[in-house]
């Protein structure tokens, strides 16, 4: 039997993980600057009080077998209220997912059948596209502009008549372009969502992590609603307390929270008890996330700006670059001519022993529908939150020592 035939069509074709690889070697003893990270810093998370939190929770004889036990897949009663009071939302309209990832998996199979088309921005988080992939999707996508895609060539293409599923967006911060939208942009984008017929994935693990603004809300009355709403809005305390905890949240419809906690049954069940107790053990000290969420915005802001002078020192106005308004991520636009696939350029980046998240790893698939549809090879991401500024000037140096004068 050929080995293609002991797996799923699925199996067989989804393809290598999306993060195209880079040279990580180590040259001589150099150490190796990191600039992929999409994690939170190491040493901003409060360790001290996780240790607490876990161990009042098992200590404690009302919680210690239902957090090593099976829970309600809708999440923990406790958790689910008070996301849904600091979100302004009512509890039934929350579902506890075990972090984004798996909100966008449980939304994706609740909306597509195989052969549905779904929209998406351009660049967007590749994880998400092999997600609907696996749904059996189609894919279309829409260039992104700095505040959002261009609502104007959106409702062109549906008043052409295509049709799409839902459309996966990143509202704000937007991974990895940074990009951020406005509360018009929100509100006209679900006037569109109901006047077509699709949902909007609204995908928002930095929207905490503002530097300056907290990001405009979408409207509250797609938020509380008791009808069918076309939003799902799918938060995650992974890039605030942490991936680890595996902890998240969907705000959708309560029809639609019923629908995506039916289809978890078969999938996993419910998200994990342990860290939703410790979560929202932690939740429940006044101020605490608060005041941790302050810490983080002050330590981000301040490595984006780091990264931002060292990039303009390097560089000079060779690369082209939107400043950083929250979130973890710098879209850098390289020096003209110079392209991440060239293997001369990842030589040169080897050699200086610094690595960066490609840009065409964040290229949906060129449906041949899309002008505007870009490679983004001419790009790099650059992750400003796990590394100390020290390390992100070395950073920067390293890219403008093994870019400049490449092209
Ligand atoms: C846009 C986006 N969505 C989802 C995720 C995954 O979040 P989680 O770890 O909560 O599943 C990430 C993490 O990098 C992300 O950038």
């Amino acid at each position: 039997m050929s080995v293609y035939a002991a797996y799923s069509h699925i199996a067989n074709n989804l393809g290598a993980p999306p993060f195209l690889p880079l040279n990580r070697d180590r040259v001589g003893d150099v150490p190796l600057v990191n600039l992929t990270g999409g994690v939170p810093a190491a040493d901003i998370l409060p360790y001290e009080s996780y240790s607490q939190a876990v161990g009042r929770v098992l200590g404690n004889p009302a919680t210690a077998f239902s957090s090593v036990s099976y829970v309600s897949p809708f999440g923990i009663q406790e958790l689910r209220e008070q996301v849904a009071h600091w979100r302004g939302v009512p509890v039934e309209n929350v579902l506890v997912t075990n972090g984004a990832m798996n909100g966008i998996f449980l939304a994706a199979q609740t909306l597509i059948d195989p052969g549905d088309t779904v929209l998406v921005e351009s660049p967007t988080f590749p994880f998400a596209l092999n997600i609907f992939r696996r749904a059996g999707a189609r894919l279309e996508s829409i260039a992104l502009h700095a505040g959002g895609i261009d609502l104007d060539e959106l409702e062109q293409r549906l008043r052409e008549g295509r049709r799409y599923k839902l459309f996966y967006t990143i509202p704000d911060f937007q991974n990895p372009a940074g990009t951020l939208t406005s509360a018009e942009h929100k509100s006209r984008l679900l006037a569109l969502a109901d006047r077509y017929g699709f949902a909007v994935i609204a995908d928002n693990p930095y929207r905490e992590l503002w530097f300056d603004h907290e990001p405009d809300g979408f409207p509250d009355d797609y938020r509380h609603a008791e009808r069918y709403s076309p939003l799902y809005e799918i938060g995650t305390f992974s890039k605030t307390l942490g991936p680890g905890w595996r902890v998240g949240w969907t705000i959708a419809s309560s029809d639609v929270v019923q629908r995506m906690s039916v289809i978890r049954a078969c999938v996993d069940g419910n998200s994990t008890a342990l860290g939703q107790y410790a979560i929202s053990c932690l939740l429940q000290e006044p101020y605490w996330f608060d005041r941790l969420l302050e810490a983080e915005r002050a330590l981000y802001r301040g490595r984006a700006q780091a990264l931002v002078s060292a990039l303009r020192t390097g560089f000079g106005d060779a690369v082209a670059f939107d400043e950083p308004r929250g979130g973890f991520f710098l879209w850098l636009g390289l020096p003209q001519g110079i392209r991440i696939d060239d293997p001369h350029v990842q030589d040169a980046l080897a050699r200086q022993n610094v690595l960066v998240t490609r840009g065409d790893s964040f290229a949906p698939e060129q449906p041949g529908r899309d002008p505007a549809h870009r490679d983004y090879a001419d790009h790099v991401r650059i992750g400003f939150s796990a590394l100390p500024e020290r390390d992100l000037r070395e950073g920067a140096d390293r890219l403008a020592a093994a870019l400049i004068g490449l092209a």
